[in-house]
Protein backbone atom coordinates (compact mmCIF):
# COMPACT_ATOMS: atom_id res chain seq x y z
CA UNK A 1 0.00 0.00 0.00
CA UNK A 2 1.15 3.37 -0.92
CA UNK A 3 0.22 7.01 0.33
CA UNK A 4 -0.27 9.12 -2.87
CA UNK A 5 -0.88 12.89 -2.48
CA UNK A 6 -4.10 13.90 -4.46
CA UNK A 7 -4.68 17.77 -4.99
CA UNK A 8 -8.62 19.01 -3.52
CA UNK A 9 -11.05 20.91 -5.66
CA UNK A 10 -10.17 23.81 -2.96
CA UNK A 11 -6.29 22.88 -4.04
CA UNK A 12 -4.87 21.18 -0.77
CA UNK A 13 -3.24 18.02 -1.33
CA UNK A 14 -4.83 15.15 0.78
CA UNK A 15 -3.27 11.78 1.41
CA UNK A 16 -5.10 8.92 0.02
CA UNK A 17 -4.02 5.12 0.38
CA UNK A 18 -3.81 3.55 -3.19
CA UNK A 19 -3.27 -0.14 -3.13
CA UNK A 20 -0.06 -1.04 -4.84
CA UNK A 21 0.12 -2.28 -8.53
CA UNK A 22 0.54 -6.09 -7.73
CA UNK A 23 -2.60 -6.25 -5.63
CA UNK A 24 -4.56 -4.53 -8.24
CA UNK A 25 -3.37 -6.79 -10.78
CA UNK A 26 -4.47 -9.58 -8.98
CA UNK A 27 -8.02 -7.98 -7.95
CA UNK A 28 -8.29 -7.45 -11.93
CA UNK A 29 -7.18 -11.00 -12.77
CA UNK A 30 -9.11 -12.86 -9.92
CA UNK A 31 -12.27 -10.87 -11.02
CA UNK A 32 -11.38 -12.00 -14.36
CA UNK A 33 -11.16 -15.69 -13.65
CA UNK A 34 -14.64 -15.60 -12.11
CA UNK A 35 -15.85 -13.76 -15.51
CA UNK A 36 -18.83 -11.52 -14.73
CA UNK A 37 -19.99 -11.02 -17.96
CA UNK A 38 -23.85 -11.56 -16.87
CA UNK A 39 -23.20 -8.24 -15.01
CA UNK A 40 -22.81 -6.01 -17.97
CA UNK A 41 -26.37 -4.64 -19.20
CA UNK A 42 -27.34 -5.70 -22.68
CA UNK A 43 -26.64 -3.38 -25.70
CA UNK A 44 -24.55 -2.17 -28.49
CA UNK A 45 -22.77 0.52 -27.11
CA UNK A 46 -19.99 0.28 -24.94
CA UNK A 47 -21.22 -0.29 -21.74
CA UNK A 48 -19.98 -1.44 -18.50
CA UNK A 49 -20.86 -1.74 -14.69
CA UNK A 50 -18.92 -1.44 -11.24
CA UNK A 51 -18.52 -4.86 -9.59
CA UNK A 52 -16.92 -3.09 -6.29
CA UNK A 53 -16.80 -0.06 -4.85
CA UNK A 54 -14.69 -0.12 -1.86
CA UNK A 55 -12.71 2.67 0.42
CA UNK A 56 -9.59 1.96 -1.77
CA UNK A 57 -10.44 0.70 -5.26
CA UNK A 58 -13.17 -0.08 -7.76
CA UNK A 59 -13.32 -2.41 -9.93
CA UNK A 60 -15.60 -2.36 -13.49
CA UNK A 61 -16.31 -4.54 -16.17
CA UNK A 62 -16.52 -3.20 -19.64
CA UNK A 63 -17.90 -4.22 -22.80
CA UNK A 64 -16.20 -2.99 -25.92
CA UNK A 65 -18.35 -3.61 -28.84
CA UNK A 66 -16.02 -3.70 -32.38
CA UNK A 67 -15.06 -0.64 -32.96
CA UNK A 68 -15.59 1.13 -30.05
CA UNK A 69 -12.95 3.10 -27.60
CA UNK A 70 -12.41 5.74 -25.41
CA UNK A 71 -9.76 8.53 -26.82
CA UNK A 72 -6.32 9.32 -25.14
CA UNK A 73 -7.05 10.29 -20.92
CA UNK A 74 -5.88 9.95 -17.62
CA UNK A 75 -7.25 8.37 -14.74
CA UNK A 76 -7.58 11.58 -12.76
CA UNK A 77 -4.33 10.33 -10.59
CA UNK A 78 -5.24 6.58 -9.90
CA UNK A 79 -3.69 3.80 -10.33
CA UNK A 80 -4.93 0.83 -12.27
CA UNK A 81 -4.57 -2.59 -13.85
CA UNK A 82 -6.50 -3.71 -17.08
CA UNK A 83 -7.46 -7.04 -17.23
CA UNK A 84 -8.60 -8.77 -20.47
CA UNK A 85 -11.43 -11.77 -19.97
CA UNK A 86 -12.34 -11.56 -23.87
CA UNK A 87 -11.00 -10.71 -27.47
CA UNK A 88 -8.42 -7.92 -27.71
CA UNK A 89 -7.72 -4.34 -27.09
CA UNK A 90 -5.40 -1.86 -28.85
CA UNK A 91 -3.81 0.39 -26.37
CA UNK A 92 -1.83 3.50 -27.45
CA UNK A 93 -0.04 5.63 -24.72
CA UNK A 94 2.40 7.77 -23.87
CA UNK A 95 5.68 6.30 -22.82
CA UNK A 96 8.37 7.52 -20.50
CA UNK A 97 10.02 9.18 -23.68
CA UNK A 98 6.89 11.15 -24.36
CA UNK A 99 6.21 9.12 -27.80
CA UNK A 100 3.30 7.18 -28.52
CA UNK A 101 3.75 3.74 -27.88
CA UNK A 102 1.24 0.83 -29.05
CA UNK A 103 0.43 -2.56 -27.13
CA UNK A 104 -2.59 -5.20 -28.26
CA UNK A 105 -3.72 -6.51 -24.74
CA UNK A 106 -4.95 -9.74 -25.20
CA UNK A 107 -7.06 -12.05 -23.02
CA UNK A 108 -5.56 -13.07 -20.33
CA UNK A 109 -3.44 -10.38 -20.18
CA UNK A 110 -2.89 -8.27 -17.50
CA UNK A 111 -1.23 -4.42 -17.56
CA UNK A 112 -0.55 -1.76 -14.39
CA UNK A 113 -1.07 1.65 -15.61
CA UNK A 114 0.85 4.19 -13.52
CA UNK A 115 -0.98 6.98 -11.57
CA UNK A 116 0.49 9.35 -14.73
CA UNK A 117 -0.70 7.40 -17.68
CA UNK A 118 -2.72 8.48 -20.77
CA UNK A 119 -3.98 6.27 -22.98
CA UNK A 120 -6.48 5.89 -25.73
CA UNK A 121 -8.30 2.31 -25.81
CA UNK A 122 -10.27 1.03 -28.98
CA UNK A 123 -11.28 -2.54 -29.78
CA UNK A 124 -10.04 -2.96 -33.85
CA UNK A 125 -11.33 -6.30 -34.18
CA UNK A 126 -14.51 -7.55 -35.36
CA UNK A 127 -15.80 -9.09 -32.05
CA UNK A 128 -16.50 -7.70 -28.87
CA UNK A 129 -13.80 -7.32 -26.36
CA UNK A 130 -14.53 -7.48 -22.11
CA UNK A 131 -11.90 -6.13 -19.79
CA UNK A 132 -11.98 -5.61 -16.16
CA UNK A 133 -10.62 -2.79 -14.73
CA UNK A 134 -9.30 -1.49 -11.02
CA UNK A 135 -8.49 1.93 -9.99
CA UNK A 136 -7.27 2.91 -6.33
CA UNK A 137 -7.70 5.29 -5.02
CA UNK A 138 -11.13 4.93 -6.95
CA UNK A 139 -12.13 7.41 -10.13
CA UNK A 140 -13.74 10.30 -8.46
CA UNK A 141 -16.05 11.20 -11.63
CA UNK A 142 -17.16 9.29 -14.13
CA UNK A 143 -17.46 11.88 -17.41
CA UNK A 144 -14.02 10.40 -19.17
CA UNK A 145 -15.91 7.10 -19.51
CA UNK A 146 -19.16 9.09 -20.57
CA UNK A 147 -17.69 11.76 -22.98
CA UNK A 148 -14.46 10.15 -24.91
CA UNK A 149 -16.10 8.06 -26.85
CA UNK A 150 -14.29 7.47 -30.31
CA UNK A 151 -14.54 5.14 -32.99
CA UNK A 152 -11.94 2.78 -35.09
CA UNK A 153 -12.56 5.41 -37.89
CA UNK A 154 -12.10 9.19 -35.99
CA UNK A 155 -9.36 7.99 -33.94
CA UNK A 156 -6.26 9.57 -35.19
CA UNK A 157 -7.65 12.92 -35.42
CA UNK A 158 -9.33 13.12 -32.09
CA UNK A 159 -6.17 12.19 -30.34
CA UNK A 160 -4.59 14.39 -32.20
CA UNK A 161 -6.76 17.39 -31.37
CA UNK A 162 -7.34 16.23 -28.01
CA UNK A 163 -3.46 15.81 -26.85
CA UNK A 164 -1.88 18.37 -29.25
CA UNK A 165 1.12 16.25 -28.19
CA UNK A 166 4.18 17.58 -30.01
CA UNK A 167 5.56 13.73 -30.62
CA UNK A 168 2.33 12.34 -31.70
CA UNK A 169 2.36 13.26 -35.12
CA UNK A 170 6.22 11.53 -35.44
CA UNK A 171 4.47 8.01 -35.58
CA UNK A 172 1.84 6.48 -37.23
CA UNK A 173 0.62 3.63 -35.67
CA UNK A 174 2.01 1.70 -38.75
CA UNK A 175 4.98 2.72 -37.19
CA UNK A 176 4.81 2.26 -33.88
CA UNK A 177 6.23 -0.90 -32.57
CA UNK A 178 3.70 -3.22 -31.20
CA UNK A 179 4.34 -4.41 -27.55
CA UNK A 180 2.49 -7.70 -26.60
CA UNK A 181 1.16 -6.98 -23.16
CA UNK A 182 2.56 -9.54 -20.44
CA UNK A 183 0.17 -11.33 -18.12
FE1 LIG B 1 -8.21 4.36 -19.13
Amino acid sequence: MSTHGLPTSDGDTQCTLALEPGLLADIAAGLGASAPIDRLPGGEARRWTCLIEAEQYEALIIAWPAGTGLRMHDHDGSSASLHVVAGQLRERYIGLDGHVQTRWLQAGHTVSLPHDHNHEVINVDGVEAVSIHVYSPPLREVEFRIDAEITATDVTDEVVSRLAHPAYGQRSPQHATPDVARA
